[in-house]
């Protein structure tokens, strides 16, 4: 049996720009329906990184889509790159006069799952989507299967794939389900959640010898740590001592507040931009448009800058009949999305080793760090494009 359901935005995936879109969609009076292959528990405890731009911030806040990010989240007005053994703050408000906010991912999804319920959102969980149809006529379709295997068919005026970095929607865009840039990286993240106080209050980025760590936090009692790690590497090749270990050595200058380590995971990571954003009436956002790798904490402040672009672009389309937002989409994400892109290579690039890296290598790294923790120019880059740049027709 197949069901047929007609909506004005079908959005595939309900993460953070799925959910952000329908709800902004939603302030507009315009309906949609999203649907996920995974339940709500598996939406709301997917484990990812932590960092809000103040933009992302002021968005959510002032659409009403949360208010816990102010009293549950931290506010940050700075970071410490370190190398050499010596620490390096750069002070957010001093150079660019704005800060980010400690609020991880899964929290931003709670509280965009409890709004988009209480807006009466039609929102589909444990629904599969197998393709997308029609892409160029009026009404684009996406065929999907439900929790007991029935067929569901979503006609739409426009289609968004919100569908993560294993998108389905990316083939009826691009071509294919893989076609994009990308950039591989020789090394990865191996992620600890521990039982700790906080090591540092603010995040520590730091070089060593023996590559890379990122200190960050999660609340007064539990932190979040990274170091890096093999591609190859496993989670069970460790003992707790030699974790701390791993830690320790590549923040030398910090001594880590230790404690029971409660979950391991290794995190492979590349740059990734589809070669397309846009075919007719389907447009692709968030990690189904581009991934970044974590170092510059952009990757969900990239999806709903998307966000922000797309809601502009359908509002005249969809209100007001005029398809110029929504034809200049993929030019405005793009610029965005390759700044992320460079700032998010360039992070990574600067802070970790690569395996066979040279005496010429290392230095050069370390002069590269230099010039930006010594140059007030240096510094007020990372210091915008961490905090990050501000979003279209917003301030
Ligand atoms: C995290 O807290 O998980 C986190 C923070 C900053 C990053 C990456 C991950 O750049």
């Amino acid at each position: 049996m197949t069901t047929h359901v007609r909506t004005r935005v079908a959005i595939i995936g309900a993460g953070p720009a799925g959910l952000l879109l329908s709800h902004l969609l939603a302030a507009d009076g315009i309906e949609s329906v999203v649907i996920d292959q995974r339940s709500r528990e598996e939406i709301e405890t997917t484990i990812r990184a932590g960092i809000l731009e103040q933009g992302t911030v002021d968005l959510l806040v002032d659409s009403g889509a949360s208010d816990r990010v102010l009293t549950v989240g931290n506010r940050h007005d700075g970071i410490e790159l370190r190398f050499e053994g010596e620490g390096h703050r750069i002070d957010f408000p001093s150079l660019v006069g704005r800060a980010v906010w400690l609020y991880p991912q899964h929290e931003v999804l709670k509280d965009l799952v409890a709004a988009r319920i209480a807006g009466g959102q039609d929102l589909r969980l444990g629904v599969t989507a197998e393709r997308v149809e029609d892409a160029t006529t009026d009404h684009p379709r996406v065929i999907a299967t439900g929790p007991d295997g029935e067929e569901l068919v979503i006609e739409a005026d426009f289609v968004v794939g919100a569908d993560g970095s294993r998108s389905v929607a990316r083939a009826a865009v691009t071509g294919s389900s893989t076609g994009g840039y990308f950039r591989e990286y020789p090394f990865a993240w191996f992620g600890i959640l521990c039982e700790a106080p906080p090591s540092s209050e603010e995040l520590i980025y730091s070089r060593s010898d023996e590559g890379f760590a990122l200190i960050s936090q999660r609340s007064a009692t539990v932190q979040r740590m990274y170091f890096q790690c093999d591609v190859d590497d496993n989670t069970e090749r460790y003992s707790e001592a030699q974790l701390w270990d791993e830690l320790q050595k590549r923040v030398p200058g910090t001594e880590l507040k230790q404690g029971t380590i409660f979950q391991r995971d290794i995190l492979r990571f590349r740059s990734f931009v589809a070669h397309k954003v846009l075919e007719g009436r389907v447009a692709l956002i968030g990690d189904a448009a581009h991934t970044v790798p974590p170092t510059g904490a952009k990757g969900m402040n990239l999806a709903i800058a998307d966000v922000v672009v797309l809601t502009a672009a359908l509002r005249a389309l969809l209100l007001e009949g005029d398809d110029r937002l929504v034809q200049a989409f993929p030019e405005t994400a793009l610029q965005r999305i390759w700044k992320a892109q460079h700032f998010s290579w360039w992070m990574t690039s600067m802070l970790h080793v690569a395996p066979g890296a040279s005496e010429f290598d290392r230095l050069r790294q370390i002069g590269e760090l230099r010039s930006v923790v010594e140059s007030e120019a240096g510094k007020t880059y990372l210091a915008e494009a961490y905090t990050g740049w501000p979003l279209a027709g917003r301030s």
